[in-house]
């Protein structure tokens, strides 16, 4: 384990700059959809990080050939020869990641058959995937439930259908997609996520010979076809890793450029970002823009705020802010409307110096489903509070990117463990810390 283990000298801002590629929440998703293609798919930006690994490792166990291609950042991917993998080679992948269970339709339509591993738990909640599971029955799947893991069959192939979801999950939103877009007739979703990185996964589908039609209020259509072929695509950039990077700029008065970041896709961030006193500039030069985001000196302003769906706050947006947030002056407010159990790390700030206290109640005026569920799913956070150096375990990705920044703004030295972790999703990302000028080491 020792080697998992990153030594952190704080104290100092984070100055300079880092690149984001192509978003994680798109990219696997994008994998994936390769699989429903009869000809080869082309993606750039891919980022180099443990998800991209993952889902790889599992297209190829499906008879996917994945090479890398010229330029940095390259994947082609040739699903001619799609076969069914061994359940013991698949589950070698179970609880590693959420994306298996988008693999239903796509390996429906090519085989007739799909076996999904265990998804895991995880610290951030249950995770269900009710939602999926209904919504591939309605579309003639039968999902037989074992130990080892889900197995799916469409004796009678797959047919379009009119569902609704009770709240705007992406998955079971891209789920529903990559299932209708080969599925015989039209499929209707009401209360659909919109998320830019599945307006971006339409936008492949679209580019495979995909038709969908997203109305207003929360609608998709699908009309199926019979066959798609391969895309070439490059994805929007990664908001979230953005957002972490401009987070930890404030929470460490430094000033850090994040070239591709894009604004379109970051509004509601950039106007917390703003109110809480953080500045940002933003290059909008498509080769090699990007936002610059800094601490502009004096006291941060707190806010009050709700994670919610796009376009809302992004429930993954929430922590790196959360840290920043100890060092506003006042009391600031989060409800958390997305995920249940999303607060578990504050109790890491807390001990080291923070002043957080997590409750019951929505704090907050969105509906939201936790509220009479006894979920402390509202966090009070009073600052600015010193942080001191503390040796720190990381739970999950998100909150282990705000330990690492609670790390890098405390005084002195924290032994951050479980690092790994944040090589899930973000890239390289102790050589960006060292670029920015942060005193890390193994
Ligand atoms: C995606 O997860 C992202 N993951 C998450 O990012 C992100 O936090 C989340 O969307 C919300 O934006 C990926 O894209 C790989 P959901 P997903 O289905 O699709 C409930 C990260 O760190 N729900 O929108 O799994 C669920 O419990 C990750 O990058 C059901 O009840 O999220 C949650 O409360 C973390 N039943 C809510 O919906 C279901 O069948 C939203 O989940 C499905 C979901």
């Amino acid at each position: 384990m020792s080697d998992d283990v990153l030594i952190v000298s704080g104290g100092s801002p984070l100055k300079g700059e880092v690149r984001v590629r192509g978003a994680k929440n798109l990219v696997s998703k994008a994998m994936v959809a390769t699989v429903l293609g009869e000809s080869p798919s082309r993606m750039y930006d891919v980022p180099r990080i443990r998800d991209v690994e993952i889902v790889r490792g599992l297209l190829e166990l499906h008879g996917v050939k994945v090479t890398n291609g010229d330029l940095d950042g390259e994947l082609r991917f040739d699903p001619s020869n799609v076969e069914r993998a061994g359940i013991d080679e698949i589950n070698v992948h179970a609880g590693s990641s959420r994306i298996p269970i988008l693999l239903c339709g796509p390996l429906l339509h090519r085989l007739g058959h799909a076996f999904i591993p265990d998804l895991g738990g995880c610290h951030i909640g249950p995770r269900p995937i009710d939602y999926h599971l209904e919504a591939l029955r309605r579309f003639g799947a039968i999902v037989d439930k074992t130990p080892e893991g889900l197995h799916l069959s469409a004796p009678d192939g797959l047919h379009g259908i009119k569902y609704e979801l009770d709240y705007p999950s992406v998955g079971a939103t891209e789920q529903i997609l990559l299932t209708a877009v080969r599925a015989e007739g039209v499929t209707e979703l009401s209360n659909a996520a919109v998320e830019p990185e599945i307006i971006d996964l339409i936008c492949i589908l679209q580019k495979m010979g995909a038709i969908i039609k997203v109305h207003t209020n929360r609608v998709i259509e699908i009309q199926g076809v019979p066959r798609l072929g391969g895309f070439t695509h490059r994805p929007i950039p990664d908001r979230i890793e953005a957002a972490s990077w401009a987070s930890a700029a404030l929470a460490t008065r430094g000033d850090i450029t994040v070239k591709g970041a894009r604004q379109a896709d970051m509004t509601t961030y950039l106007n917390v970002f703003r109110s809480i006193g953080g500045e940002f500039e933003i290059d909008d030069n498509p080769v090699d823009g990007g936002i610059r985001f800094w601490h502009p000196g004096g006291d941060l302003r707190p806010v009050a705020l709700e994670t919610d769906v796009h376009p809302g706050f992004m429930t993954d947006w929430q922590q790196p802010l959360v840290v920043a947030l100890t060092q506003a002056n006042g009391l600031s407010v989060v409800h958390e409307t997305v995920y249940e159990k999303r607060f578990g790390y504050t109790s890491a700030l807390n001990q080291m110096g923070a002043h957080i206290q997590v409750f019951q109640d929505c704090l907050g005026g969105t509906p939201c489903r936790f509220g009479r569920m006894g979920f402390r799913h509202s966090a009070v956070i009073a600052g600015p509070a010193k942080l001191h150096a503390t040796d720190l375990i990381i739970p999950d990705l998100r909150a282990g990117f705000s330990h690492l920044i609670a790390a890098l703004a405390a005084e002195g030295t924290s032994r951050v463990h479980g690092v790994d972790l944040i090589n899930r999703g973000y890239e390289d990302f102790e050589a960006k810390l060292a670029g920015l000028g942060a005193t890390v080491s193994r």
